[in-house]
């Protein structure tokens, strides 16, 4: 082969998810589907330097903004050791990874997401290089695919604007293994959509999600809420389609609140909120009521909260946001993002 050595660099976006995975099954099966807008600020940027060695076996250095991290090793050797079967090829070869992200660093903000979908599109553009004539629709499902076996909901975070992930007889095309695109023409009211990351909490994740995935095993409302998963995405979808924004808001408010609830309902249980993820709830709440502009919150597996609105409403928002939510945020930080387009090569 002609790919001796050489160097790829590619971003990829992390992803908010709306309807929410939580609970999976062996191999990063989803336990039920979800479905995610794809961002566009908050991203990893990962470098991955190949060389050809002699001696096969998975071999690797990383370096995360320019220096050795130790931790993150463990993570990446992981997934190399998950992805072997599919891609023996990255035996052959030693690599230098060299990744970054746009966001602060241990800002509660998972990284996970964009971090390995970062490395499965690197992977894939390897992959590319030794078959020149894979297609892009091939390329894009199987870095899904990798990028799965990383993290679950980093198979969200290589296309977009709004992936599927997970079977869901409802939505055509959708699968387990890997994400893809929401099939059906979206109302123009959700093609722009802003996305405000209120850092409430900075802290280390209390609760990791391999351990927050496998509390659904035995857990007395599992079952409910898969199929709860289910019938919100169906809905979600008409409500996409038609532009049902009022429709949108207590959908989505409900499941963040609801995964709250399973961590809350687990044993052991977790409350991951804090007393001011609460009052950003109640202002937002209080903004909706006053001004009739259709913001509402999600949550991920930690206190931070994220506020979703129309990118038209959006000069109003960041004044409320600036006023009177950035004061409950650490060190009053928030960061600005939107709807995105995926992983890109750069
Ligand atoms: O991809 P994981 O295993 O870190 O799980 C992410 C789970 C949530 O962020 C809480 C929900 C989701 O669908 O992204």
């Amino acid at each position: 082969s002609t790919a001796l050595q050489g160097t790829f660099t590619w971003s990829a976006p992390s992803n908010i998810a709306l309807v929410k995975y939580w609970g999976k099954i062996g191999d990063q099966i989803p336990a039920n589907p979800s479905l995610s807008f794809t961002l566009s600020e908050c991203k990893t940027i990962t470098s991955l330097d190949y060389r050809v060695k002699s001696e096969k076996g998975i071999s690797f250095d990383l370096l995360f903004e320019g220096k050795p991290k130790e931790d993150f090793k463990p993570k990446v050797q992981k997934f190399f050791e998950r992805i072997v079967k599919y891609c023996p090829y990255i035996e052959d070869y030693h690599f230098a990874i060299d990744t970054k992200n746009t966001f602060p660093h241990s800002s509660g903000i998972a990284s996970s997401a964009s971090g390995m979908a970062a490395l499965a599109v690197n992977v894939m553009s390897l992959e590319k290089a030794l078959n020149p004539t894979m297609t892009t629709a091939y390329f894009d499902q199987k870095a899904s695919f990798l990028a799965r076996l990383g993290s679950g909901s980093a198979c969200r975070s290589i296309s977009g604007s709004i992936v599927v992930w997970g079977e869901q007889a409802e939505v055509s095309g959708s699968s387990n293994l890997y994400g893809v695109d929401f099939p059906y023409e979206v109302h123009p009211k959700f093609k722009s959509f802003c996305d405000v990351i209120l850092l409430v909490d900075k802290g280390e994740k209390k609760v990791s999600s391999t351990v927050g995935h496998n509390l659904m095993n035995n857990h007395p409302y599992a079952e409910k809420r898969f199929e709860q998963a289910h019938v919100n995405l169906s809905e979600l979808k008409k409500i996409l389609i038609e532009g049902n924004i009022n429709g949108f808001v207590s959908l989505v408010e409900s499941e963040a609140l609801t995964l709250h609830a399973m961590m809350m309902t687990s044993m052991p249980y977790f409350i991951l909120m804090k007393p001011n993820t609460l009052q950003i709830i109640e202002k937002i709440w209080a903004f909706r009521e006053k001004t009739a502009i259709p913001v509402c919150f999600t949550l991920d597996a930690g206190a931070n909260v994220h506020v979703l609105f129309p990118k038209e409403d959006k000069d109003f928002v960041m004044t409320f946001i600036r006023q009177e939510l950035a004061l409950l945020c650490q060190n009053q930080q928030f960061i600005v993002d939107e709807i995105g387009f995926g992983a890109e090569q750069i």
